[in-house]
């Protein structure tokens, strides 16, 4: 792509406010959580293998003509490594108005460290670099390459790319969260993209929107199950995932799929888990789909679980095993990731309509720890929308009288009245959730059944938006009007169609559209389509149906080639 002076315009300014923040892991790195004003979350620790690797690096405003940045240039003498060498793609995560991660993995079955080499740009043709730096990996972290790139300069879009051995990763396209006084945003959310149950056509169509500032994934990235003839596509290795590196195989097959390859090279991607990175229906303690007669101390299965969710994932981490973690976007959105799973949830009330199980206040969700941490969040903001990304329904969700799933808010009612008092603190709140296969616009009514008014909203604290699944099955049939008659609440349901949302963000007003594609069974089935849209006004804590989506902003800055 030419440089013009128009884009030479752009560039100096990012420059001229950038310094360098490379990141190595040799002996002067030091570890930390971020930068001044960046994330919250758990304190970091240095003994997480999954942990990005950072260190303060040398000044280079005086870069900013582009040609002489004093950079180290990548040198390799003699043959090239082979062509996989960068197998399983780059991605970023996490980003803040100065700091973003940077992620890659070396394809290789050699036992020992390698050298490796990153540069970022605030152009696809490098020309105008802000960071080069050469780092290390090793086979203790599979092979895979963190790094917490600081002291970047806000809204703005970077490309990096990676080498090692003489091969260059594909080039990445990453954007920092805004500066204060943005007024609009744009983020797509989805979930439960299971490899074995089809093709990952929502992330192509993802990927492929270059209007996105950041994308959301709220869990079920992978699946633990063993694979089964009846796969549409068969995941390695082929037993139930147990030890680490069954894990690690797991993602690798996953990150071998092409569309989930673009997306996370064209966005930011701010993840969470949910059940399925550790095992079916999992809580702190245990887990549906674990029995430890056969399978081994939970605690194991558990601990290898999410060291390789911190090797492969690009995310932030505070304390090893802690995700939940806060985000700001400038005054307009500070986003609060939950961790529901494995933190401090209370096994499942399975089989039981008992109200002394389902409101014993001792039963957790979050546990007291994340639930105070929620507390100060939300007692600390004065971004005008709170966004809350976490895994299970939220809203009460009956047939007839009886709640649908103990798995979400509604087998622990107690912890969700308390969400909903520390939600009313805030104008603002919504909701966003995965795990259910399935497309849900609800408003958060403390008592729908009661004095909730579905015309107002009065006595709603907030509102909540669920997204269907990247594959993973919904429901045979739609059933949804059962839904829709017993939980006045409830707005708009779907429960057969696959995709993600859209949330288009301004200073009065949120615009949720679900989109849908074709039949992720059939390769050529990636068409997308419009299926709804709701609207939150300012204060209103009330969703209203919106007629069409709403346009994306033009010139959004280019995909990355
Ligand atoms: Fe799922």
């Amino acid at each position: 792509m030419p440089l013009t002076r128009r884009k030479l315009l752009h560039y100096a300014s990012a420059l001229s406010a950038a310094s360098v923040g490379g990141c190595s892991e040799d002996a002067s790195s030091s570890e930390g959580s971020g930068t001044d004003g960046g994330s919250t979350g758990p304190e970091p620790s240095s003994s997480s293998s999954g942990a990005p690797m950072t260190s303060t690096a040398v000044d280079e405003s005086s870069s900013s003509t582009g040609f002489d940045d004093g950079l180290p240039e990548y040198e390799w003498e003699g043959e090239p490594g082979p062509q996989t060498l960068f197998s399983h793609g780059v991605a970023s995560g996490d980003p803040l108005a100065d700091a973003v991660i940077l992620w890659t993995r070396v394809t290789t079955e050699e036992a020992g460290a390698l050298q490796a080499f990153f540069e970022v740009a605030v152009d696809p043709d490098f020309e105008m670099r802000v960071a080069a730096e050469y780092i290390e990996t090793s086979p203790e972290r599979d092979h895979t390459i963190k790094l917490d790139l600081q002291n970047l300069s806000p809204g703005t879009t970077y490309y990096y790319r990676f080498y090692t051995q003489g091969r260059v990763s594909p080039i990445g396209r990453t954007r920092t969260a805004p500066a204060d006084g943005v007024e609009r945003m744009r983020i797509a959310f989805c979930s439960c993209s299971n490899y074995s149950g089809g093709y990952f056509h929502v992330y192509r169509r993802i990927a492929e929107r270059a209007d996105l500032d950041l994308v959301l994934h709220l869990g079920d990235y992978i699946y633990e199950y063993a694979p089964s003839p009846a796969d549409v596509r068969q995941a390695e290795p082929p037993n139930e995932i147990l030890s680490l590196d069954d894990y690690r195989t797991r993602y690798a097959t996953y990150r071998t799929d092409l569309d989930l390859q673009e997306m996370h090279r064209q966005h930011p991607v701010v993840a969470v888990w949910d059940d399925h990175e550790s095992a079916n229906d999992s809580y702190e303690d245990g887990a549906q789909n674990h029995d430890p007669e056969f399978e081994g101390d939970w605690n194991d299965r558990k601990a290898a679980a999410q060291q390789a969710y911190a090797e492969w994932m690009p995310i932030r981490e505070g304390m090893p095993g802690l995700i939940y973690r806060a985000l700001p976007f400038s005054d307009l959105v500070q986003l609060v990731m939950l961790d529901t799973r494995l933190a401090g949830r209370d096994l499942q009330a399975d089989g039981t309509d008992d109200p002394e199980v389902l409101d014993d206040p001792e039963r957790q969700m979050l546990g007291m720890e994340q639930e105070a941490w929620v507390m100060e969040q939300l007692a600390s903001t004065d971004a005008q929308w709170v966004l809350v990304g976490q895994q299970v329904i939220m809203a009460e969700v009956l047939i007839g009288e009886n709640p649908i799933n103990p798995d979400q808010w509604d087998g622990y009612r107690t912890a969700r009245q308390r969400f909903y008092d520390m939600a009313e603190m805030v104008d603002n709140m919504v909701v966003l959730t995965g795990d259910i296969h399935s497309s849900w616009a609800f408003d958060l009514a403390r008592d729908p059944q009661g004095d909730y008014d579905p015309e107002t909203g009065a006595g709603s604290v907030g509102v909540e938006f669920v997204t269907p699944a990247v594959t993973s099955a919904g429901f045979p049939t739609n059933a949804a009007n059962a839904a829709l008659i017993s939980n006045p609440h409830l707005h708009w349901a779907e429960l057969t169609q696959r995709g993600y949302v859209v949330l288009d963000i301004d200073t009065i007003r949120i615009e949720a559209s679900w989109w849908w594609v074709e039949d992720v069974e059939n390769p050529a089935g990636d068409e997308e389509r419009f299926a709804s849209a709701w609207v939150l006004e300012d204060a209103t804590r009330h969703l209203v149906e919106a007629t069409e989506p709403t346009e994306p902003p033009a010139d959004p800055p280019p995909l990355a080639p």
